[in-house]
Formats: structure tokens, sequence, C-alpha cells
């Protein structure tokens, strides 16, 4: 039986098979409570502290309903400038003192390996929702939770992820989770923004086909699953750099007739230009479902970490 209790949750690869699914049939379950509107105290009397050092709409609020519709209660820090992170405090006194306040604590911040960082100062929970241009590995879970209920088998699929897969934190952890699978993966980004080598290796030495591309809309002709993403504007030191790539890629409803049939589109999202509205009423256009999806698979994760599942 796997033991998520008391577990930080910091990467994508840090989870077996046997865990991925746990969640994933918790999240359905609590999918149902939530469609049956039945209401839930697995977290009451507990408090969450989210702390928020990036801008971010969907990962905060979902994990801020999740802990809500569990019956828990919730303070937040949603933006660095509020907080004493712009007195110069360090993350690991901001994490001892938050510690004191609640029981799990989910961090947004900057830098690579902060979400580590914060977990080695508490023994609390620490749930990372994004460390720079590191990891996103809830977002991940999210992710393969809507393939599964898209698609439903998961082997099987070509899986392409397009946009900035350098910098892109939630593409890093998306293809180190799918990793777990019988999964072919397309990579489509501009040349200066392409998966980083070490991620490419560790795919590679677990057997999964990795095809690089610089054509989305071939890619698109072999693919199951579209996964875009923002050119990450925000990790650019050179803004020339950016205006150059920053449309790189655009999907529209054209892309859609040369596809494969049933593509399911995906994007974490916000997304800037990378999917035109046009796409919006395409039945497999996925990304707002995708969004929907992050509170019930944060709910399980959130009840895991807290050993109250
Ligand atoms: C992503 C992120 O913050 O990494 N957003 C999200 O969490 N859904 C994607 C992005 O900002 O491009």
């Amino acid at each position: 039986m796997p033991q998520l209790a008391s577990k930080d949750v910091l990467r994508a690869d840090q989870f077996s098979k046997d865990e991925i699914e746990v969640i994933m049939n918790l999240a359905h379950e609590y999918e149902g409570a939530l469609t049956d509107g039945r209401t839930l105290n697995v977290m009451e009397g507990q408090v969450l502290c989210t702390l928020f050092y990036e801008p971010s709409t969907r990962t905060r609020l979902s994990f801020e309903a999740a802990m809500l519709r569990l019956g828990g209660q919730v303070i937040s820090v949603a933006e660095a400038k509020s907080s004493s992170a712009s007195k110069g405090e360090s993350l690991c006194d901001t994490i001892k003192t938050v510690e004191a306040y609640a029981d799990v604590i989910v961090l947004r911040h900057p830098q690579i390996g902060a979400a580590k960082e914060a977990a080695e100062a508490t023994s609390k929970p620490v749930l990372n929702a994004g460390d720079g241009a590191g990891q996103h590995p809830t977002q991940s879970l999210l992710d393969l939770y809507t393939i599964q209920k898209e698609k439903e088998a998961v082997d099987g699929l070509t899986v392409t992820l397009a946009g900035d897969l350098k910098n892109g934190r939630t593409v890093h952890s998306l293809a180190l989770l799918l990793a777990n699978y019988d999964v072919r993966f397309l990579f489509v980004s501009p040349g200066a923004l392409s998966m980083p080598a070490k991620i490419v290796d560790r795919l590679r030495e677990a057997g999964i086909s990795v095809k690089m591309a610089e054509d989305l809309a071939g890619a698109l002709r072999e693919s199951d699953v579209l996964y875009m993403t923002r050119i990450q504007k925000e990790r650019f030191d050179d803004p020339s750099e950016y205006d150059r790539l920053k449309d790189s890629f655009i999907l529209t409803r054209k892309h859609i007739e040369d596809a494969r049939n049933g593509v399911v589109v995906m994007h974490p999202l916000p997304r800037v230009n990378e999917i035109a509205e046009d796409m919006d009423d395409y039945s497999g256009a996925a990304y707002f479902r995708q969004a929907a999806n992050g509170v019930p698979v944060r709910m399980a994760l959130l009840a895991l970490v807290s050993g109250r599942a």
C-alpha cells in the first residue's frame, strides 16, 4: 500500500505507479462527491496555507477550493510583495513561521528547488505549486487525470508537447509522469526552447520513444493528445528574444482538419496567443475541463498527504 501520509509533493518523478493510481482513484471518488453535491469533512479542523510568490489563478484557487470542499480552512499569501519576503526574509524563516499556523503548505516560487528547500525547513507537508522553470507536479497529475478522462487509456497514446519546453515547468513534470506509461512523445518547439537534455535522456532510458519536431501541423497528424504551452516570458533575460519567439506556434481550427481524428487539445493555461479562440468550440478542446479537474485532483493530494484518506 503506498504511503503518501506526511509526504511532500515536490517532483512528478517521485511517485510510484501505485501511488499515481491511488491519487487518480481518490480524485475520481471526490469528483463524484462534487458532482452529487455531497459535502465532505475529510479535512475538518485542518488549515492550508497557500504561499504564492508568482502569479496564479488556477493553481492557487483550485487548491483553496479543494481544501474548502473537504471541509478545511485556508490562509493565503497571494503575492510576494504582500509578505515579509519583500522585506528580505528568507524562505526558510517564512516556512518556519507558517508551519506554526498551518497543517499543510502549498508553495509557488520563482526559484528552481525552492519547494525542496521549504520542505527541508518543516515537518509539515509541502506541495510544490511551481518552482521557477523546474517542476509543477500537481499540474501534471491533473493533466494525467484529464488524459485518462478524455481518452480512457493512456497506454498506446502519442502525446505531443508543444511550445516552450525549455522553461515550461508543466511539460517537465508531465513528461516525467507519463514515463510511467507506454506513451510515445513528439516534442515541438523552437530550437532555442527545446526540452532539457536531462529529461529527454531520462525518458529514453525508460524506453520511451521521443522525437523532436519543429512543425506543429505534421505532429498533429500523428497525435492523440496535443499539449500546448505558453512561451514563458518571465524566464527571458532578453525581451527581444521573447518577441522573436512568442508567436512560434499558433493553433487554429484549420489545423484540426488535418489532425488525427479525436485529438485532445490541452493547455495548462493561461494562454496568450498559442490557441486561437476559434478552437474553443472544438469538442476535443479540453483545456477548461482540464482546469476544472484541478479541484478533485488537489482534493486527493491534500487528503493523502494529510493522512486523512
Ligand atoms: C502554468 C504555470 O504556472 O506553470 N500555469 C498553471 O499552473 N496552470 C503554466 C504557465 O504559466 O504557462
